[in-house]
C-alpha cells in the first residue's frame, strides 16, 4: 500500500469541505508537537509532505493525504498548548471536535502520545470523545529515541493502565521514532490491513 505513494489532497477548515467519503481513512490525533505530521511523512517517506516544525500549532487545518487509490492519511490540527491567537485555536480545536466525532469513514484514529510523557488529561479528554462516537483507536508513542531504554517500560505501563479505561482503545500500542524509523512497518502494516 505505501509504496503506491501518498500525495498532499486538500487542508480543510469547516466540515462541508471534508472530501467524499469513500476511502478507508485514518487520522492521526495528539497534543501540539508530539510529532504528527512529522510520524505520516516518515510512513510516506515524503519529507515535506506534511508540514511539521518546532513551533506548537504548526497543523492548522485538517490535511488530507491520499495513499494509493484507496486511503486517505489524515493530519490534524494538534490540541494543548498552541502558538496562535486563543480565537484562532478555537475555531480548529472545535473542527477537531467535530471531525473526530463525526467522520463516517473514519476507520480508526492514531492517538499520539509523547514517549518522554505518557497519557496526559488533555489525551484522556480525546479518548472519552473517541470512545462516545465509538471510533475504534490506538496509542502511537513517538520520539521514543528520546527516552531511555530503563525508562520505557514505565511510559508503557502508563499508557497501557489509562488505555484499560477507555473502551474504544485497543490495548496494543506501537511505539516509534520518525528519527530512527522505529515502529513504521508495524504501523504501515496495521494501515494496510484495516477491515
Ligand atoms: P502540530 O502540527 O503543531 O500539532 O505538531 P505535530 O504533532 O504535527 O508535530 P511535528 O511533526 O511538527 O513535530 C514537532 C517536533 O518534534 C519537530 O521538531 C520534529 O522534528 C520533532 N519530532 C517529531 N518526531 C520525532 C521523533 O520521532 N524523534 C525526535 N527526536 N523528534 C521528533
Ligand atoms: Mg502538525
Amino acid at each position: 500500500l505505501f509504496s503506491a505513494g501518498a500525495d498532499f489532497l486538500k487542508g480543510v477548515v469547516a466540515m462541508d469541505g471534508l472530501p467524499d467519503d469513500d476511502r478507508v481513512e485514518v487520522c492521526f490525533a495528539g497534543r501540539s508537537n508530539v510529532g504528527k505530521s512529522t510520524l505520516i511523512n516518515a510512513l510516506t517517506n515524503r519529507k515535506g509532505l506534511a508540514r511539521a516544525s518546532n513551533t506548537p500549532g504548526r497543523t492548522q487545518e485538517i490535511n488530507y493525504f491520499t495513499l494509493g487509490d484507496s486511503h486517505y492519511l489524515v493530519d490534524l490540527p494538534g490540541y494543548g498548548f498552541a502558538n496562535a491567537p486563543v480565537a484562532v485555536v478555537r475555531r480548529w480545536q472545535d473542527l477537531l471536535k467535530t471531525y473526530l466525532a463525526g467522520r463516517a469513514g473514519l476507520r480508526r484514529a492514531f492517538v499520539l502520545i509523547d514517549a518522554r510523557h505518557g497519557v496526559k488529561d488533555v489525551d484522556d479528554e480525546i479518548m472519552t470523545l473517541l470512545d462516545r462516537s465509538a471510533v475504534t483507536f490506538q496509542a502511537v508513542l513517538t520520539k521514543a529515541d528520546k527516552v531511555k531504554e530503563k525508562d520505557r517500560e514505565a511510559v508503557l505501563a502508563q499508557v497501557r493502565g489509562r488505555l484499560a479505561t477507555h473502551p474504544a482503545a485497543f490495548p496494543e500500542m506501537v511505539l516509534t521514532s520518525s528519527e530512527k524509523g522505529w515502529g513504521l512497518d508495524t504501523l504501515r502494516a496495521l494501515i494496510a490491513t484495516l477491515p
